[in-house]
């Protein structure tokens, strides 16, 4: 069983290739990969972390597959569960809506209840306007594989060192 359930939503790949690279960065026994369009949220129910990832499509939107996903998690399939959250845009072609789906899931998983780690700086951004922003900070990591892919790498590395602890419960109080 793994500790960490990794739940994603992509439409052209690029969340997938990020999942993937989160992988890596866990053993193997300690973090498994589900596509939401092939799952269901109990899936969640097996696992003790998680990691969701999304891209935002349309104008400003979830995709579609994880618009039913979440429609169906229960407050019990998160119960007791850090979450971490990670979002990719696109801030050029959508400084008005930039990262959206990050703040849509958010909100919907923060009603039932969720645990949220890994908030992130918004700062090296451009952008005007984002769902994603809680107290000036975006509620997870925010990756734009379509104009900044070169800081993807540090980006990942950074955000992962702050949550790795927690995911894999090794946090020590205090
Ligand atoms: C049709 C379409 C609509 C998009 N809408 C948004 C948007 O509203 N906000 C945003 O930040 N990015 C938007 N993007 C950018 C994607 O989120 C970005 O390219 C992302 O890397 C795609 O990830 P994927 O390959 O996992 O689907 C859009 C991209 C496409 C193709």
């Amino acid at each position: 069983m793994a500790k960490i359930g990794l739940f994603y939503a992509t439409d052209t790949g690029n969340t997938r290739k990020i999942a993937k690279k989160i992988r890596k960065q866990f053993a193997e026994d300690e973090i498994e990969l589900f596509d939401v369009a092939k799952t269901t949220p109990e899936a969640m129910l097996d696992c003790e972390a998680l990691i969701i990832g999304m891209p935002t499509l349309g104008d400003g939107e979830l995709p579609e597959p994880l618009a039913e996903f979440l429609g169906k998690v229960e407050a019990s399939h998160l119960e007791g569960k850090p979450i971490a959250l990670f979002g990719l845009g696109d801030q050029v072609g959508y400084p008005t809506e930039f990262v959206d789906a990050l703040g849509i899931t958010y909100k919907k998983l923060k009603k039932l209840g969720a645990r949220f780690i890994g908030s992130w700086s918004a700062e090296g951004y451009e952008f005007e306007k984002s769902k994603a922003l809680r107290d000036g900070e975006f509620v997870g990591l925010v990756l734009d594989q379509d104009n900044q892919a070169d800081l993807t790498e540090d980006r990942l590395e950074e955000w992962l060192d702050l949550v790795k602890p927690e995911l894999l419960g090794e946090a020590v109080a205090g």
